[in-house]
């Protein structure tokens, strides 16, 4: 993948097509005076989206990505997207296995694998979360459930493809979505307990791949705002963000981008 630093934003079924193109017209301009050279930003904006975000977006650095896509490439499968459309469509990156496609739509590990090495074989660089819920968390199964999240959802991926994956480890306690939250507070892992899931996925990767597993970017999701960007990516495993709620706004987006500077 890169060594760089990398802050997505996953705009989810949250902006239409007018406000998605006023957020990425609003984030060109948010972001026009910093050298983003030295990190990757992209914006994950709905299906419907991706095409005008895709031309606001032609001169700038800013990349696009996709939240999801299907495990086949074309037929009778109706209401699915193709990894091809997604590339046609100016698409360098596309999330999956994100836990509300796991929880909410039942996607299971087996289904993001073929996913993964669907999205490898079009050119596609893949962003795959990972994470526990909180029951999991409470039960002590934490690392045995991200570890077999990452084992079947990487099966049959060799060293030499984990230069287009992203890690992004997401704790669902920590997701900013009330509906997903049993007590419905906003809980954003603390810095203690991110650093230590994400130095055991980093453990995890170099066990199974080798040094390759140390380049990998480990991406943090779960309430990263402004209050927090800086002091989560100052974790040496923390290679970037994956930004929900707070990457809506092209301000609040553009102060976690900074953090990364
Ligand atoms: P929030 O930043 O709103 O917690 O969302 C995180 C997320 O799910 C990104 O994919």
């Amino acid at each position: 993948m890169t060594n760089k630093v990398v802050i997505g934003g996953n705009w989810k079924m949250k902006l239409g097509i007018d406000e998605s193109i006023q957020s990425v017209k609003g984030l060109i301009v948010a972001t026009q005076n910093l050298d983003l050279s030295s990190i990757e930003v992209f914006v994950a904006p709905s299906f419907v989206s991706l095409s005008d975000v895709f031309t606001a977006l032609k001169a700038s650095p800013i990349k696009l990505a996709a939240q999801n896509m299907s495990e086949y490439v074309e037929g009778g499968y109706t209401g699915e997207i193709s990894p091809k459309w997604l590339k046609s469509l100016g698409c360098e990156y596309v999330i999956l296995g994100h836990s509300e496609r796991r929880r909410i739509f039942g996607e299971s590990s087996e289904l993001i694998n073929k996913k993964v090495h669907n999205a490898l074989t079009h050119d596609l660089k893949v962003v795959l979360c990972i994470g526990e819920t909180a029951e999991e968390r409470a039960s002590g199964r934490k690392e045995e459930v991200n570890a077999e999240q990452l084992s079947i959802s990487l099966k049959g991926v060799n060293a030499d493809q984990l230069k287009n994956i992203i890690i992004a480890y997401e704790p669902v306690w920590a997701i900013n979505s009330r509906g997903l939250n049993p007590t419905g507070d906003i809980i954003p892992a603390t810095p203690t307990q991110a650093e230590e899931m994400h130095n055991f996925v980093r453990n995890w990767l170099v066990s199974t791949y080798g040094e390759q597993g140390n380049q990998i970017c480990l991406q943090y999701g779960g309430s990263m705002q402004p209050s927090n960007a800086k002091e989560l990516l100052s974790i040496p495993s923390v290679n970037g963000g994956l930004v929900g709620t707070a990457s809506l706004k092209p301000e609040e987006f553009t102060e976690i981008i900074k953090s990364a500077l």
